[in-house]
């Protein structure tokens, strides 16, 4: 069993998430996806749409996703790649090269974004009453 872990916010999931969340869960048998909680995301001063428990209700349905953990800090990658027993560590490559310190702990592996779409992009068109 090949365990897989990728980290974000996904707020406002959008098409772009979908395509990360499948190839990721290609690259093994489980995908376990730390999800930013709201107090990590004000931390970092990101205001999401909608609430963690929300963003983690629609994660759980993705038939991609096996479990949803929370991100509530910068630091706690190693520990989870060491308690979740994980065999990769995916994310998009907006990330590139940030996170080559956990390939002491497992693989690590940059997947190429999907143009265009992302929540920013989402709540400036809205805002701009663009659609
Ligand atoms: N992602 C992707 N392609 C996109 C948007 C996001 O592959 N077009 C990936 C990111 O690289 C990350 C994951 O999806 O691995 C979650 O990204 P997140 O930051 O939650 O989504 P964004 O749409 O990029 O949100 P924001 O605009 O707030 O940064």
């Amino acid at each position: 069993m090949k365990r897989i872990i990728t980290y974000g916010t996904f707020d406002l999931l959008h098409y772009g998430h979908i395509n990360l969340l499948k190839r990721a869960k290609e690259q093994g048998d489980y995908l376990i996806v730390a999800l930013s909680t709201d107090e990590f995301n004000e931390l970092k001063g990101k205001k999401t749409f909608m609430k963690y428990a929300d963003r983690k209700k629609i994660l759980e349905a993705i038939r991609y996703v096996d479990l949803v953990i929370p991100e509530e800090n910068w630091e706690q990658k190693v520990n989870d790649v060491q308690k979740y027993h994980v065999d990769m560590f995916v994310i998009g490559d907006d990330w590139k090269g940030e996170f080559d310190f956990l390939k002491e702990y497992c693989e690590v592996k940059y997947l190429a974004r999907t143009p265009e779409i992302s929540t920013t992009a989402i709540k400036q068109k809205l805002n701009e009453q663009k659609y």
